[in-house]
């Protein structure tokens, strides 16, 4: 009996190992051959350029498993040979950076980027960023960056695809898929909440209900995990008043738990040590304990795991097969990109990408603009042989202001600025060149002057104002989101002069510009639109593109109307009523006379543009959206129904072009309040002129679920489930819909 129970463990042992794959076999053999010390080294992620010396000598003991911000394929490989020939085991490092949207060739920013609405785009731009920064040596890129924001005054709205969660999920999704089509790992961030903090101050706290969490925050890091993201960063706030780095909730339960996710998880710049300022752990040696609680497994820049956790092993606080778990996911990550048999980058013959990008990056720029007003002077008529065109403002010329934030290889030589661009065209305008202002912060009234005096002689003004690239990404947060030093009054002197002034914004978030677009004829809002923007912004103004990106996120009109987000939830008492504004309050009036609806005294709840917004040279024209139940199962006890929702559409107009057609649904009632309208789909679609499609989605219960929440004592428990409710749904060019 005895022999026979051996017989069948040593089967099962056996068949166990067989099942092993390749990869799992070289690192369990790497790991058990590892010192306590090595695998701690393994862990630690370094900056060289921070105390070079000193960090080299580190490579060399074995005490670095990943280096980032060391650019160039023959540096990546001087030090990658110090791991590779002068350690005990030989381990390649991995070379990280922070490649956010392009490498030397950059890309419109990312929130630029989610107004193409056109993931495919998004995810050949990643390949073309993946080829350019392999060839530097880099294999880890630091994006993209999924965080779901509400708050353009946070500065790192920027880095992201906007407020949806649909939206976001698809660009991020796309971005992963097309690094690691090329061989360099994605690194999802920041795992999570971080753009939800109080204030649109960045670091700052955040306070998200479970709930919410996983409906909104959640889902884009979810979606880029299932496409396959090597890799995920922590954020740097507190979530409801737990640091990331420290937060096994998210961590573990969620992240490899719930999502069956091997992905490594690195912390933020020093986040871990961050514990400490953030007011949880009394001393590093605690923080890093509360770190490798929550297993965050490779610690950028803090030195904590270096420093106490072998200390922390020794007093059996600390498992080593915690530490294996971690060391575990780095070696995986450096298998999978091949690193152990091709520790070196080829340090001739660099990829050359610019011929493609002179096409994929203007197609991107082209596409992340959104035109949102025009009165008709667009397209500028450039056969009209006396059209003088007065280029103005203080981004009309400025190679580094157009890339944007987070361009650290960006090269700046390669811009093509709107002037430039313009200067190029061998056409029959004539151009006149008079900045007036000489960077967006600039409060100089001479130079307005000057350039109101040229006005005075164009037939059409082009303003390129908005802000500097300083003034956005991250750690900077704005609280006036008006157009920063004397942009205002230039515009107010431009328009003074009677002439059409085309309005062009380059910025890094939406700005309240309410009273600059009305003064305008028309108003292309290009964010920062990266290496391309000239080019781009000169095929569209002449019609040579016609505009197809529409808002990504909602355009407030003040500041104070902040969050406002397109698929937010009513309150019970809905602005019905045409709100009463502050100076129409008569005098005295009862204290309930004015009504009761939810509403600001100083401004309607309308933004300024809704989100998904945008126009075009063309007009198209929607049919009713028709809805038809494809699976209907009223017997199940769980809501099983599918449907199939349409729409024609129809370009009326004279220009073939892009649309964008948003599917929109809203949960009548249920078992919590649902928003009041949420993206369910969106395709962008070409029309020629005159052209009709029929434009098709399938909804499914998951589509349609949400996370529920009960409490029971004080225990509370989430799940995500579909309500049986009434649906309502709708297919239009943008939010601006009822439901
Ligand atoms: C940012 C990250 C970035 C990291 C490395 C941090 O300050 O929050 O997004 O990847 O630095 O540069």
């Amino acid at each position: 009996m005895k022999k026979s129970l051996l017989l069948s463990f040593c089967f099962l042992l056996l068949l166990s190992c067989a099942k092993k794959s390749a990869e799992d076999q070289f690192i369990d053999n790497l790991l058990s051959q590892m010192t306590l010390e090595e695998k701690i080294g393994q862990m630690n992620q370094l900056d060289p350029s921070w105390n070079a010396e000193e960090k080299e000598a580190l490579i060399r003991e074995g005490k670095v498993g990943s280096i980032f911000n060391v650019v160039g394929a023959k540096e990546v490989n001087r030090l990658q040979r110090m791991a590779v020939e002068e350690t005990r085991l030989g381990i390649p490092l991995v070379a990280a950076r922070d490649v956010i949207h392009g490498y030397h060739h950059i890309y419109p920013i990312p929130l630029g980027q989610g107004a193409t609405w056109n993931p495919d785009l998004v995810e050949r731009a990643a390949q073309l960023t993946a080829q350019e920064a392999l060839s530097d040596g880099i294999r880890w890129a630091f994006s993209p960056m999924v965080d779901v924001a509400h708050d353009p005054r946070w500065g790192r709205v920027a880095e992201g695809y906007g407020e949806d969660p649909l939206l976001t999920s698809t660009m991020g999704a796309a971005v992963v898929k097309g690094y690691q089509a090329e061989g360099m790992a994605a690194c999802v961030k920041h795992f999570a909440g971080y753009s939800a903090s109080e204030g649109g101050r960045d670091y700052n706290t955040t306070w998200i209900p479970e709930t919410q969490l996983r409906d909104i925050y959640l889902p884009p890091f979810k979606a880029a995990i299932e496409a396959g993201a090597m890799s995920v960063m922590c954020s740097f706030n507190a979530l409801n008043g737990l640091p990331s780095s420290a937060n096994p909730h998210l961590n573990i339960d969620i992240l490899r738990n719930e999502w069956k996710s091997d992905a490594l998880l690195v912390s933020d710049w020093g986040s871990g040590s961050d514990l400490v300022p953030h007011g949880l752990c009394a001393d590093k040696k605690e923080a890093a304990l509360r770190c490798i609680n929550a297993r965050m497994e490779m610690d950028m820049q803090g030195n904590i795991y270096t420093d106490y956790l072998a200390e922390l092993v020794s007093e059996g606080k600390v498992k080593e097969s915690q530490i294996d778990e971690c060391v575990r996911s780095i070696l995986r990550l450096k298998y999978r990109l091949g690193l152990f048999d091709n520790p070196y980058v080829p340090e001739e013959n660099q990829t050359d990408i610019s011929a493609a990008f002179a096409e994929l990056g203007t197609k991107v720029a082209e596409e992340s603009a959104v035109l949102l007003k025009n009165n008709g002077v667009l397209p500028l008529n450039i056969k009209h042989s006396t059209l003088n065109i007065l280029i103005t403002g203080p981004l009309a010329h400025q190679k580094k202001e157009q890339l944007g934030t987070w361009v650290f290889d960006g090269d700046t030589s390669l811009s093509v600025t709107p002037l430039m661009a313009f200067n190029s065209q061998h056409s029959t305008f004539n151009i006149i060149f008079e900045p007036g202002l000489t960077y967006s912060r600039d409060k100089s009234k001479t130079g307005i002057q000057k350039a109101v005096k040229a006005a005075k002689k164009a037939d059409v003004v082009l303003f390129f104002c908005g802000e500097e690239a300083i003034l956005s990404g991250e750690a900077r947060c704005r609280t006036d989101l008006n157009l920063p030093g004397a942009q205002s009054e230039m515009m107010d002197a431009l328009a003074a002069t009677g002439k059409p002034v085309v309005m062009i914004v380059m910025a890094g978030r939406p700005l309240t510009i309410g009273k600059q677009v009305e003064q305008a004829a028309a108003v292309l809002y290009a964010f920062h639109g990266g290496t391309m923007a000239g080019p781009a912004l000169y095929n569209l103004l002449t019609g040579m593109a016609v505009p197809s990106g529409r808002l990504p996120i909602t355009f407030p009109k003040m500041v104070g109307q902040i969050p406002l987000y397109y698929n937010r939830h009513n309150t019970g008492r809905p602005s019905y009523d045409p709100p009463m504004l502050i100076d129409e309050i008569p005098i005295g009036c009862p204290q309930f006379s004015i009504g009761q609806s939810s509403y600001w005294l100083e401004t309607p709840t309308e933004p300024l543009f809704p989100f998904g917004f945008g126009l075009s040279y063309t007009t198209f024209e929607y049919g009713e959206t028709t809805i038809d139940t494809i699976v209907n199962d009223q017997q199940s006890s769980i809501n099983r129904t599918s449907y199939l929702v349409q729409s024609s559409i129809k370009n009326t107009g004279n220009y073939d072009a892009y649309e964008v057609a948003q599917l929109y649904a809203h949960q009548l009632s249920g078992d919590l309040v649902r928003p009041i309208k949420e993206l369910k789909g969106f395709q962008k679609i070409f029309l020629p002129a005159g052209e009709s499609r029929l434009v098709s989605f399938t909804v499914t219960p998951e589509d349609l679920g949400y996370w529920h929440e009960k409490h029971d004592g004080l225990v509370s428990q989430v799940w995500f489930a579909t309500d049986k409710a009434e649906f309502k749904f709708k297919i239009a060019p943008n939010s601006d819909i009822s439901l």
